[in-house]
């Protein structure tokens, strides 16, 4: 019998989108996107064999994977580049789509500030971009709800996500720049991937399958 692989995937809005596109492509991974305490699943499948499940928070997968903790996951590119993890990225799964923008206060603009103070879940993204345009910003890191710091005075301007952009427009930021587009990823472990090359493959290979499927075009590989 084949090992169980352990598979890290993102709770929250994309882990549907994983499970939808993982059952397409014959990793049937059953109800585990119904909410539950329950934050380990094993799952097997026909095609790819058995699995353990963890449900993580999104920014935490990577970590998961590089330490070989899980073979593989799913990660957001956002989340990728901010913490420049080691492992692989060989596919993209195009769903999860969004953009890390810069917002701000409409009648502000951050790039008349000598040193912008620039509220963020993703500190180096923000501190290397404003860097890179020739503004040393000074960066401050928040969790969450990061549209609220430039409407009360503890940022200039935000770096964050922008979906829909229904969060800023809701609190009266405007949208900048656009610092790179965002989807999600499949990330392997480096290690795992020489030591279960067949079924690994055969797992981005099934996905290639199911992306083009539903692009209604014919697989490249
Ligand atoms: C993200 C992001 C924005 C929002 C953007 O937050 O930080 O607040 O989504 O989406 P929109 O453009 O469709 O409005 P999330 O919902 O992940 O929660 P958080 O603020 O707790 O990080």
């Amino acid at each position: 019998m084949r090992e169980v692989l352990r598979i890290g995937l993102p709770k929250g809005r994309v882990l549907a989108e994983t499970c939808s596109l993982f059952g397409e492509a014959g990793l049937d991974l059953g109800d585990i996107e119904k909410p539950t305490r329950r934050l380990i699943h094993e799952v097997e499948t026909l095609q790819f064999g058995r699995f353990e499940v963890l449900i993580l928070r999104a920014k935490d997968v990577p970590a998961y994977v590089e330490h070989g903790v899980c073979a593989f996951g799913v990660a957001g590119y956002d989340t990728l580049v901010e913490q420049r993890p080691n492992v692989l990225q060989p596919l993209d799964l195009a769903f999860g789509r969004c953009r890390v923008a810069i917002a701000h206060r409409v009648g502000v603009d951050p790039w008349r500030i000598e040193k912008p103070r620039i509220a963020t879940k993703f500190p180096r993204i923000a501190g290397d971009y404003f860097l890179s345009r020739g503004t040393p910003a000074q960066i401050v890191e928040l969790s969450g709800a990061i549209e609220i710091a430039p409407l009360v005075g503890l940022a200039d301007a935000i770096v964050d996500i922008v979906e829909t952009g229904e969060t800023l427009r809701k609190n009266g930021l405007t949208e900048g720049e656009t610092i790179f587009e965002v989807s999600a990823r499949l990330i392997f472990n480096r290690a795992s991937l020489r030591l279960h090359m067949d079924r690994l493959r055969g797992i981005q290979e099934a996905l290639v399958g199911a992306l083009a499927a539903r692009s209604g075009g014919q697989t490249s590989s």
